[in-house]
């Protein structure tokens, strides 16, 4: 069942002419089971000013939908009184209902809702309503309190719920606030402030995180948000303006993009906008431009992101380091670090965070930093990290890995971190996150937007990052010049030799196919390409749906064989290195047991793999510390192609989404 619901402006919601589809939609929502929904990086988009705002609620949503959702939905004030579609499943399905009943008008807000528990249903779909059917609120985040403010507004009188959500108590709280600042009778421009204070004054009450855009039918010009833990960007365009969760979304329309911070709320019309904070205080935001085009976010002539992503490789691992070597020093130049020389100097220790492939991408930095700089790294889950009370000494420097710059545990151990007073540096993509905007410092990829919900780009861009760590830290330390320009020279190799292991993509889809029937996979590797074997696994798990584990190739002896069978392959990165003959006879063992193999290899190490492995693919050779960017790129290929070959959703694997903004 979608739904289609009308709120008449003027009429009380007990007076309103409510059709029988309608009256289902409130019994079928009474009746519901009681649930907190809780949002995991749903979609928001917001539109005030004189175009349709349908096609662009709808268009901002599709361009977030990569990210991952469940229902979708929208409100627009027609001729004012609020319109509203919203069924649960794809875009597509809301396109359709909009297509059957349309709407019109200039101001709206629509969402996609990720649900991590709660139903996925039509009711839960946002946007939410007050009671009085007159304000529509779309949702990012957890109201923590809602319980509390909802037997608050019960015991005033308000026994309108249509819903369970969190979402929907706050809808409420703000309408009672407005309707009640608004019993006498107030003009235009008093309506709006009220409605803006109102929000305010709701939000002070709200323990939890948001981000929010709202619209009420009384004020046809006008639309509010707000955010604490969950992004918003506010679009600035000619004669309107958007609010966004992400900038990717309106990106199309404007390329002005002012950043909100935890704690502002802004109101904006079609030609101005005000941000506030809390309190009501005024502050100043800059408009910036946002440095990426909507055709940036285009698949081409790609059949998937993922795809068009991998093949981006060769180009964002030179952005990486693009103005970033200093061969006169054989050094790296990381000016955005925001630390002098005997600051670097005085560092002792190293922690890397991240969730995911970003922390695969720090337990590469592990080995790169301490072989090239010799400083005590440890790598650590953001979420253990942020909840663990590591002892940190003085000189312990953080490093928050995330593309999005957004993931809500790499957040929290940012500003764990930063409350103890250790100096916390972002590794990020999205250049306004904000991780990138808390930290002390940091170092963009320049990867470009990231679609595909199963990072590739990303991961390889933040492996040359770490790489221009290690060699930067090395060489204030006891690297030599020597070694440090072979890293150099290793580094401004890669472009080209990403290249030749793209060229190898006919074999890797063959690979895929002959094993597109295997009950899972393993993956192997040692050293620096021990973690490549994480992300291989994790690739493969994300977006092929099949088991997939992945681990030290000495480990297999200790548990891990007993697993070993026909039908489960297994990975082994093992390109010519100081461990190959060592990963060799791990190879052996699992030929013993007949297990079939699929080797990645370089150099002269194929022949000795030749009557042991059943596949082998040979990449260039490298030094060891840039081998994992070159091992990395087949284990994508060959999940993509398993996937492709397997009918999955390649961009849109189930169950994830592409930043996790709750915890
Ligand atoms: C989610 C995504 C992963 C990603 C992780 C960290 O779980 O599904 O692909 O690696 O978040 O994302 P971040 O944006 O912080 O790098």
């Amino acid at each position: 069942m979608a739904i289609t619901i009308t709120f008449l402006q003027q009429l009380p919601l007990a007076a309103t002419r409510v059709t029988r589809r309608q009256q289902s939609f409130y019994l079928a929502i009474a009746g519901d089971t009681p649930a907190a929904t809780v949002q995991n990086m749903c979609g928001i988009v917001g539109y005030v000013g004189r175009a349709q705002a349908t096609p662009i609620l709808l268009d901002g949503l599709r361009r977030l939908e990569y990210r991952g959702y469940d229902s979708a939905g929208l409100a627009v004030v027609q001729r004012g009184r609020l319109e509203t579609r919203k069924c649960a499943g794809r875009i597509a399905a809301l396109a359709k209902l909009v297509r059957k009943e349309p709407v019109s008008g200039s101001l709206g807000v629509s969402h996609t809702r990720w649900a991590t528990h709660g139903k996925v249903n039509d009711q839960n779909a946002h946007p939410h309503f007050d009671a009085s059917g007159k304000l529509a609120l779309v949702h990012n985040g957890v109201i923590e309190n809602y319980q509390a403010l909802k037997e608050e507004l019960i015991r005033d009188g308000d026994t309108n719920f249509r819903s369970e959500t969190d979402t929907e108590v706050l809808a409420h709280l703000i309408g009672k606030l407005y309707d009640d600042s608004c019993a006498s009778t107030v003009d235009a421009p008093g309506k709006k402030a009220r409605l803006f204070d109102a929000v305010r004054t709701a939000l002070r009450q709200v323990i939890g995180t948001y981000g929010i855009a709202l619209v009420h039918a009384d004020v046809p010009d006008f639309m509010i948000g707000a955010r604490r833990g969950s992004p918003l960007v506010l679009g600035v365009g000619k004669g309107e303006n958007f609010l966004a969760s992400d900038v990717s979304a309106i990106v199309a329309y404007t390329r002005d993009a002012v950043y909100l911070n935890d704690f502002d709320v802004v109101a904006a019309g079609t030609d101005k906008f005000e941000i506030t904070s809390l309190a009501g205080d005024s502050t100043e935001h800059p408009v910036s431009k946002v440095e990426f085009t909507a055709e940036d976010v285009r698949k081409g002539d790609f059949p998937h992101y993922m795809l068009k992503e991998i093949f981006e490789q060769p180009n964002t691992v030179r952005d990486a380091m693009r103005g970033r070597l200093n061969h006169e020093e054989c050094t790296a130049r990381l000016g955005g670090l925001n630390m002098v020389a005997p600051q670097l100097r005085d560092v002792g220790r190293i922690v890397l965070t991240g969730c995911g492939t970003a922390l695969h991408a720090g337990r590469v930095g592990e080995y790169l930093i301490e072989r090239l700089a010799n400083i005590p790294t440890e790598v650590d889950y953001a979420s253990e990290f942020r909840h663990r009370n590591t002892p940190m000494t003085s000189e312990t420097l953080v490093f928050a890995i995330s593309q999005s710059g957004e993931t809500a545990d790499t957040l929290g151990a940012l500003r764990e971190s930063r409350r103890k007073g250790f100096r916390t540096l972002g590794i990020c993509n999205n250049v306004a996150s904000t991780i990138a905007r808390e930290s002390d410092g940091g170092v963009y990829m320049h990867a470009g937007p990231e679609i595909g919900v199963a990072a590739t780009k990303s991961f390889t861009s933040q492996l040359v990052i770490l790489t221009l760590l290690g060699l930067l830290f090395g060489r204030m330390r006891n690297l030599s010049a020597a070694e440090g320009s072979r890293v150099i020279e290793a580094l401004e190799a890669l472009p080209q030799q990403v290249e030749a292991v793209l060229d190898l993509n006919d074999q890797i889809k063959a690979i895929a196919k002959k094993y597109a029937n295997a009950n899972g996979f393993l993956f192997f590797g040692r050293q620096f390409n021990y973690p490549i074997a994480l992300e291989g696994a994790l690739k493969m798990k994300e977006i092929t749906y099949l088991f997939a584990e992945g681990h030290p190739s000495a480990e297999l002896k200790h548990g891990i064989i007993a697993l070993i069978r026909s039908d489960l392959p297994s990975v082994f990165i093992a390109p010519d290195d100081s461990v190959f003959s060592k990963n060799l006879n791990n190879i052996e063992q699992v030929k013993a047991r007949k297990g079939p193999i699929i080797a990645l290899t370089s150099g002269n190490c194929a022949k000795h793999l030749k009557e042991i492995a059943n596949e082998i693919v040979v990449l260039p050779e490298a030094l060891d510390y840039v081998m994992p960017i070159l091992t990395a790129v087949p284990l994508q290929l060959l999940a993509y192609h398993l996937a492709a070959q397997l009918g999955r959703d390649v961009d849109k694997p189930r169950n994830l989404a592409k930043s996790v903004t709750v915890e």
